[in-house]
């Protein structure tokens, strides 16, 4: 299973990548804020796309297919390891659709359910992101997604990988593993406590 950071932040990262730790980087809007102040959040995308070997998710913050499709063109021109991060809507589906058919890399995200997850394997994905930590905080079992996605997928040979998202603790990186999710993407203090688990 891969191993990605879900962080913007470069001394982090960098730690990471030197230690040969991480396959690639995921980010949000917000993440990318709290690290830039008063920066371009795109500069600072670059940078992170300097240091690691592999792919960096960017997320699109419009919610319209052609802005979606307009801004995931503008962050790919960023740098070669760019995946455009796109939320599981119906713009978001056809956003995909147009990216992809464009050569470029998506990741769909926000995804909470396997039938999202097929939906947006259909629709050409390159990752789908299920959000297993924030269904597991309203009762629902979050890793049931991942279990299921991975059959779904098998059955009918989707080459989209699975990159379970919202991994609160170590645990949840186990059980990723366990039920066959391509990648997990979890914060800096996560990956620590798996060191020293
Ligand atoms: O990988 C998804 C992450 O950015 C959100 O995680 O813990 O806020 O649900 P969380």
């Amino acid at each position: 299973m891969k191993f990605f950071l879900d962080t913007a932040d470069l001394g982090d990262i960098n730690w990471a990548a030197q230690a040969g730790l991480i396959d690639g980087i995921t980010t949000n809007p917000s993440l990318l804020a709290k690290v830039a102040g008063n920066r371009d959040p795109r500069d600072v995308l670059q940078e992170i796309c300097a240091i690691v070997d592999g792919p960096v998710s960017a997320e699109v913050v419009a919610l319209e297919a052609d802005a979606m499709v307009a801004e995931g063109e503008e962050l790919a021109r960023l740098a070669d390891n760019i995946v455009v991060k796109i939320p599981m809507l119906g713009d978001g589906l056809i956003a995909t659709r147009r990216l992809v058919e464009q050569d470029h890399r998506v990741n769909v995200t926000l995804c909470f359910n396997s039938m999202q997850c097929l939906l947006a394997a259909k629709a050409g994905a390159t990752y789908v992101s299920p959000f297993i930590g924030r269904l597991d905080d309203i009762s629902h079992e979050g890793m049931e997604v991942i279990r299921e996605t991975r059959i779904i997928f098998d059955n009918y040979g989707f080459e989209t990988e699975i990159l379970t998202a919202s991994i609160r603790h170590p645990r949840h990186v186990v059980e990723a593993a366990l039920v066959g999710s391509d990648v997990a993407t979890f914060p800096t203090a996560v990956l620590k406590r798996l060191l020293t688990h």
